[in-house]
C-alpha cells in the first residue's frame, strides 16, 4: 500500500507536496515556465501552506497533464505526529488514485506513520455489502531518509486490522467457539502456539467466575490462550489478558435496548491482544509474549447467573454478585488468576472494554490507565507516545477498595456509581498477586472513538502501544 522510493521513475495521478506554513518553495523538477506559473497561482490564491490548507494545480510537463497537490502543516513549531496523522486522513480519505508525496522537510518526511494512516484509510468493514468500497490508494513516497522499516508498517497495519475486523464482526458471527477457530488460524498463520480450554475443563479447574457469566449463552465459553515464546535466555515475560465478551446484554440486569447494540464490541480488550500476538509474532522479535482471552458470551436463559448469588472463583475468594452487568471483572479475575498461577508472567497486561464510567471520565480518545508498577507505566508511556495512541493515568488509591468489601462474600462486582472505573480496576488488583501490573480501560477507546484519524466502528487501539512495547522492553 506504501512504498517508499529513492527517486522518482514514473508518471502518477497526483503529486503531492507537504510543506510548513510560510516555507513554501516551488518544486524543482519542472519547467522554467511552470515554476513562474505556480509562483503566480500560490500569490493569487495566497497560499501559506497553512494547517490543513491545500492548492491544486493542473501543469503540463512534456505534453503530459500533471496534477499537483500542495498541503499544508501549519507552522513548524507547533507541528506534531498527531497533527499529521490528522491532515493526512482528512486529505487523503478524498482522494484516490497512484500518487506521488514529496517534502523536503525531514519532520514530514515520515513514511512509517503515513502508512499507518494508510491502513485506517483502507479499512473498510463492507463484508457484508454487496458494493464494496474501492480501494484504489497507492503511494510512493520519496523519501531522503535511510532504514525505514517498511515491513513494520505492514506488519503492525495488518494486525491493526485483523484486531478491527474482530470487533466490527457481529455476534451472530464471532461467540466464543468462532472466536477460538479464528485464533487457532491465526495461529498457524502467523507462527504462535495456540491452546483452548474448553467450558467442561474450566470448570475442573474451579473457574467459576467466569463459567458463571457464559452459562446462560447458546454457545460455551472458551478461555484461549497463545504463546509467542522466542527467547529462552531472556527471563521477561509478558502476559496479555483480554476480555473476550463476545456480546454482552448485561444478563438479568439487562441493558436498555440502545446501549446493547454496541455490544458486539465488548471482546474489544481480546481482539487488540490477538491482533498484539500476530504483530510481535510476524516481527520475529526475540520476546516471550502470552495473550490470554476468557471468552465468553453475557446472555439470558434459565441458567443464567444472578443478582445475589455467591461464587467462589479460581484465586479462592467468593464474590456476591451486585449486577450481572458488571461481568467483565468476573471473567478476567478468573482469567488473571489463571495466567498468574500457569503462565508465570514477569508482568501483566490487561485490557478490557469494562466501564461506561471510564468513557464518562476521559471521553472516546483516551485510553484510561492503571497500573501497580511505575517502571511499567512508563514504558507504556513512551509506548503509547510512539503510537500517537493517548494514555492517561487512574489513580488505584486503596480509599476506593472499602465499596467492593461484600457482606455476605469476600468482596463483590460492583461499588458506588462514582468512581466507577476505578472501583472495578480495584475489584481486578484482588487477582494479580505479586504480579507487577497494568490494566488499560479501553471501554471509550475501541470503538466509535472521536480520534479524528480513524473510521467510525472499530479502532484496533493499542495494538500499536502493545507491540512498541514488546519492543521497548
Ligand atoms: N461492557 C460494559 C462496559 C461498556 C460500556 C463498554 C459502554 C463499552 C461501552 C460492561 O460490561 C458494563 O456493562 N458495565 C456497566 C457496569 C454497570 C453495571 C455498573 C457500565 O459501566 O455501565
Ligand atoms: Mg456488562
Ligand atoms: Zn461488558
Amino acid at each position: 500500500m506504501i512504498k517508499v522510493v529513492k527517486q522518482i521513475e514514473k508518471d502518477y495521478d497526483l503529486q503531492v507536496n507537504l510543506f510548513f506554513e510560510n516555507e513554501f518553495e516551488i518544486p524543482q523538477n519542472l519547467s522554467e515556465e511552470n515554476k513562474s506559473f505556480i509562483e503566480k497561482v500560490i500569490k493569487k490564491y495566497d497560499f501559506t501552506a497553512k494547517k490543513s490548507e491545500e492548492l491544486k494545480i493542473e501543469i503540463t510537463e512534456n505534453d503530459r497533464i500533471v496534477s499537483l497537490d500542495f498541503i499544508g502543516f501549519g507552522k513548524r513549531e507547533e507541528f506534531t505526529e498527531n497533527l499529521y496523522r490528522e491532515i493526512i486522513f482528512e486529505k487523503f480519505s478524498k482522494i484516490k488514485g497512484d500518487i506521488l508525496i514529496e517534502t523536503k522537510e525531514k519532520e514530514l518526511d515520515i513514511p512509517e506513520v503515513f502508512g499507518e494512516i494508510l491502513y485506517n484509510i483502507n479499512y473498510n468493514f463492507d463484508n457484508f455489502k454487496e458494493k464494496k468500497e474501492e480501494k484504489r490508494l497507492k503511494i510512493d513516497f520519496l523519501s531522503n531518509r535511510e532504514n525505514i522499516n517498511i515491513n513494520e508498517i505492514n506488519l503492525v497495519g495488518e494486525a491493526t486490522d485483523i484486531a478491527r475486523e474482530l470487533v466490527d464482526l457481529p455476534a451472530n458471527i464471532i461467540n466464543p467457539v468462532s472466536l477460538a477457530e479464528r485464533v487457532l488460524e491465526l495461529g498457524e498463520r502467523y507462527g504462535f502456539e495456540v491452546e483452548i480450554l474448553d467450558e467442561t475443563e474450566l470448570e475442573k479447574l474451579g473457574m467459576n467466575l467466569l463459567v458463571s457469566v457464559g452459562k446462560a449463552s447458546k454457545t460455551e465459553s472458551k478461555l484461549i490462550i497463545m504463546r509467542y515464546l522466542n527467547n529462552t535466555s531472556d527471563s521477561n515475560k509478558i502476559a496479555l489478558v483480554g476480555k473476550g465478551l463476545t456480546y454482552d446484554t448485561g444478563g438479568l440486569c439487562i441493558k436498555p435496548a440502545d446501549s446493547m447494540l454496541e455490544m458486539k464490541s465488548d471482546m474489544g480488550g481480546a481482539a487488540t491482544v490477538i491482533g498484539t500476538l500476530c504483530a510481535v509474532a510476524k516481527s520475529g522479535i526475540k520476546k516471550n509474549i502470552v495473550g490470554i482471552i476468557p471468552a465468553c458470551e453475557n446472555a439470558i436463559n434459565g441458567n443464567a447467573y444472578r443478582p445475589g448469588d455467591i461464587i467462589k472463583s479460581l484465586n479462592g475468594k467468593t464474590v456476591e454478585i451486585i449486577n450481572t452487568d458488571a461481568e467483565g471483572r468476573l471473567a478476567l479475575a478468573d482469567a488473571i488468576t489463571y495466567t498468574v498461577r500457569n503462565e508465570n508472567p514477569t508482568e501483566i497486561i490487561d485490557l478490557a472494554t469494562l466501564t461506561g464510567a471510564m468513557m464518562v471520565a476521559l471521553g472516546t480518545f483516551t485510553t484510561g490507565v492503571f497500573s501497580t508498577d511505575d517502571e511499567m507505566y512508563n514504558l507504556l508511556e513512551k509506548s503509547s507516545s510512539q503510537s500517537g495512541e493517548r494514555i492517561w493515568r487512574m489513580p488505584l488509591f486503596d480509599e476506593y477498595r472499602e465499596q467492593i468489601v461484600s457482606q455476605v462474600a469476600d468482596i463483590k462486582n460492583l461499588g458506588n456509581r462514582m468512581g466507577g472505573a476505578i472501583t472495578a480496576a480495584k475489584f481486578l488488583q484482588e487477582f494479580v498477586e505479586e504480579t507487577p501490573w497494568i490494566h488499560m480501560d479501553i471501554a471509550g477507546t475501541a470503538f466509535d472513538s472521536t480520534v479524528k484519524w480513524l473510521k467510525k466502528g472499530a479502532t484496533g487501539v493499542a495494538v500499536k502501544t502493545l507491540y512498541n512495547y514488546a519492543k521497548n522492553r
